[in-house]
This record gives structure tokens, C-alpha cells and sequence, in this order.
């Protein structure tokens, strides 16, 4: 069990809660093929327009939102409160830009956090660095949906980057400010990384934008894309599992996989490359062995529902999390005298003293478990608390003319492979 870095926010909760739900909603939903079809397809806003002009989610229901998510064990949500396309949900009074002028005409935003404040699930908001609608908003050549026009320089003097900042600075004052408590706050992005135009502190005022978050909810779990070098609380490795607890200068830190149902964050009608509910449940495992989290996105129809898809995902998620969320909530990565099994993941709960062997491929009857020898009580499985029998390894190896391990333990499973994606064995630990 690792120490991490201590933060400024509050993380105790975040580490044990473990599961959340990310959603990506705006005008691209319209568009239904990615939420950066305004950038590339090089979209002037003009051509946008008509996103904003049939916005209209007649079918939203934030409650089923809640109840989808409550159902697939996840605790805690963050919402794109505005994406890069500058689009927002909630009734602010920094633009017109915003659900309410939309045919939808409300605020989204409001019954959507009391909605998963009901059903028990914590607070988090995305709010986008990115404007491609902002008219103060510098034109940089990378991802601006304008950066090859030719004359992008003639444009960009009438833009003043400052003024950008001082909106974002006042949308985030709005945001912590009228929504009551907010637990998560997720900026995104800076790509600053030597590039000339791009964008990280300075595009954003970063330095005062931290400053104001900290005094209006000082306790915010806020992610690292402000580009500043402290004062961040998680990192958010996004699209790719980390292969091992994530550090920063050979610290461990809190972390958070960001990752999605198939390839894209927002609502996509033609894509095919949709997760296995076998796969999404081994990322989350995978996630917390390693000491993360897990927050899984869905992009939601532009009638204001999570689709078939995404529904069958989160209701398989959730039969695996009814008789399994035990190894996951207030779980982390095992001490480091316990060794990971091939095609394991282990993960251990420090309050409890049980360790969690995730068993991804099924072995034949024994399964070796190298640094557990002399240190377990009970072993079960964890879907039906059925007994599973333990041999001492020295005992088998012995049987088999093989070598002896004196660390380890053998259990003795049944066969085949139990009905649950990811059988998992239960260890009370002496
Ligand atoms: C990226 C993308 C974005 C998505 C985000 C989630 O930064 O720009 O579309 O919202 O990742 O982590």
C-alpha cells in the first residue's frame, strides 16, 4: 500500500468511492459523430448554428441518469458543463451561448446535479479551457476549427485572449458558486508543451483561476490541466491503462483513468468499436489494483438519453458491481509481499484486511498465490460466499515433483469458471 502525495483537496473520499460516471453532452450530440466535429470538419460557426437551432432534448430525464449510474455502482458524476465548442447547459449570465436560448429553453444543469444528488452520488463539473465560439478566444493553428483560414492573423487581432480568460475566470465563479457544493472540478485542456500558439497559464490565468477555485470551494478535487505545476489533486491518465500506480517525480499520486464505452466522448450514431461489458469491468478493477480510479463516460442522445448501448453497458457493469462492489469501494493496490498471479489483479481493503484476487482468465483447479502462505483465515467466493478450499503450495508442488514455494498458497477452485464476468476470490487475511 503506497502513501501518495498530499494535495490541497479533499481525496479521502474519492479514493474510497473509486467509480464515476463522465457525461459529455452539448450540440455535438446533434451532429452525433464526435465531440470535435466542430474542429475537424473545420466548421465556421455559421456552419454550426443549425446545432443550436435544433437543440431541443425532449426526452431528458436527469432522474434515469441518476438511476443508471446509482445502478452500475458508480458514486460520483462530472458533466461537461461546457465542451470546447463553447456551448453551455447551465442559464449563465456571461453569454447567450447556453441551453436556454436553444429550443430546449432551460437550464440543464440544475435538475441534473439535484438528480444525482438524490441518488446519492457526488458532484463534479468538466468545464472546458478550449472556446472554438468565444469571439475573444485567440485563434491558435492546432485545433481551432479556423486554423487554416488563411486570414486567421487578420482575425485574431480583433480577439483579446485576456478577455477569454476573465469569462472562463467568471464562468467558474458561477459555476462554484450557484450550485451549492461541488466535489470534483475537471478543466481541460492546455497544449502548451513548446508550442509558439499554444495555449496553457498565461491563455487561461491559470494562476488567479486556481486561486479563485480554492477560496470559493476550497476542498474541490480539481484534475491537472490548468498547466500549473502544483496545487492539482489527481492526475487523469485518459485512453490508455497505466501499467503501474501512476507517480509524479517518483511520487504515487492520486489518480483517475478517464476512459469511454466506445471510441468517442460524445454521442456518436455510427461507431462500432463499443467496449465488452467484460472489458469495462476489468478496467475498473484494473484501475483500483493500482491504487486509481475509474470514471467511464456516455454520451447521451441529443433527445437527452443514454442510448441502447449505453444502457446494456452500465446494466452489465452493474450486475457484476451488485455482488462485487465489496473489492472495489474503499479498496487499493495490495501491500507489496502479496504477489499479482499470472492473469490476476489483486486489490486490498486496509480497514477490512481482505484481499480480492480478480481471477481474468479461469485456471485449472489450482491457483498459486505467491506471499500468502500462513496469512489467511478464510477464502470465498465473493458472488455467493461459497467456501473455496486452501492448500499450502509445499503440499502441491510436492504432489506434482515440482519446486517448492514455502510463500505461497494454493487454492483449490471449482470447475468451470463461474457465471460472472470476473469471478472474484474473497481473502480474510490473519
Ligand atoms: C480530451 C478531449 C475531449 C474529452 C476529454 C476527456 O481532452 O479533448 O474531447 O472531453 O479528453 O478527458
Amino acid at each position: 500500500m503506497l502513501n501518495t502525495v498530499s494535495t490541497p483537496g479533499d481525496t479521502g473520499w474519492f479514493v474510497r468511492d473509486r467509480f464515476g460516471l463522465f457525461i459529455h453532452w452539448g450540440l455535438y450530440s446533434l451532429a452525433a459523430r464526435h465531440e470535435w466535429v466542430k474542429s475537424k470538419e473545420q466548421m465556421t460557426d455559421e456552419d454550426y448554428q443549425k446545432y443550436f437551432d435544433h437543440f431541443d432534448p425532449d426526452l431528458y430525464d436527469p432522474a434515469r441518469w441518476a438511476d443508471a449510474a446509482a445502478g452500475a455502482g458508480m458514486k460520483y458524476f462530472v458533466v461537461t458543463t461546457k465542451h470546447h465548442e463553447g456551448f453551455c447547459l447551465w442559464d449563465s449570465k456571461l453569454t447567450d451561448y447556453k441551453a436556454t436560448n436553444t429550443p430546449c429553453g432551460r437550464d440543464l444543469l440544475t435538475p441534473m446535479v439535484e438528480a444525482f444528488r438524490n441518488a446519492g452520488l457526488r458532484v463534479g463539473f468538466y468545464h472546458s479551457l478550449i472556446d472554438w465560439h468565444h469571439p475573444q478566444y485567440h485563434i491558435d493553428p492546432y485545433n481551432h476549427p479556423l486554423r487554416d483560414r488563411t486570414d486567421r492573423e487578420k482575425l485574431n487581432e480583433t480577439r483579446d485572449q485576456s478577455k477569454y480568460a476573465e469569462y472562463l475566470n467568471g464562468q467558474v465563479r458561477e459555476l462554484l458558486t450557484e450550485f451549492g457544493k461541488v466535489d470534483i472540478l475537471w478543466t481541460d485542456f492546455s497544449f502548451q508543451q513548446d508550442r509558439p500558439e499554444g495555449k496553457g497559464r498565461d491563455a487561461w490565468n491559470s494562476d488567479e483561476l486556481y486561486k479563485l477555485i480554492r477560496t470559493l470551494q476550497n476542498d474541490i478535487v480539481l484534475n491537472d490541466r490548468l498547466d500549473l505545476d502544483e496545487g492539482w489533486d489527481i492526475k487523469t491518465p485518459e485512453q490508455f491503462q497505466p501499467l503501474e500506480w501512476v507517480r509524479v517525480n517518483g511520487k504515487p499520486v492520486v489518480w483517475e483513468a478517464c476512459q469511454t464505452l466506445s471510441g468517442s466522448w460524445g454521442y456518436h450514431r455510427d461507431e462500432n468499436s463499443w467496449r465488452s461489458v467484460d472489458e469495462l469491468v476489468r478496467t475498473l478493477i484494473d484501475a483500483v489494483s493500482k491504487g486509481g480510479n475509474l470514471v467511464l463516460n456516455v454520451g447521451p442522445t441529443g433527445r437527452g438519453e443514454f442510448d441502447q448501448r449505453a444502457m446494456a453497458s452500465l446494466e452489465g457493469i452493474g450486475k457484476w458491481m451488485k455482488r462485487h462492489a465489496r473489492s472495489i469501494y474503499g479498496c487499493t493496490q495490495a501491500p507489496e509481499d502479496f504477489k499479482t498471479p499470472r492473469d490476476c489483479r489483486l486489490t486490498y481493503n486496509p480497514d477490512t484486511r481482505r484481499a480480492y484476487v480478480h481471477i481474468f482468465a479461469w485456471p485449472y483447479k489450482h491457483l498459486h498465490l505467491d506471499g500468502f502462505a500462513g496469512k489467511v483465515a478464510y477464502a470465498q467466493l465473493l458472488h455467493d460466499a461459497s467456501e473455496v478450499g486452501l492448500q499450502m503450495d509445499a503440499w502441491h508442488a510436492d504432489q506434482a515433483g515440482g519446486q517448492v514455494n514455502e510463500n505461497a498458497l494454493t487454492l483449490v477452485l471449482p470447475q468451470p469458471k463461474p457465471d460472472t464476468v470476473v469471478p472474484v476470490i474473497e481473502l480474510f487475511l490473519k
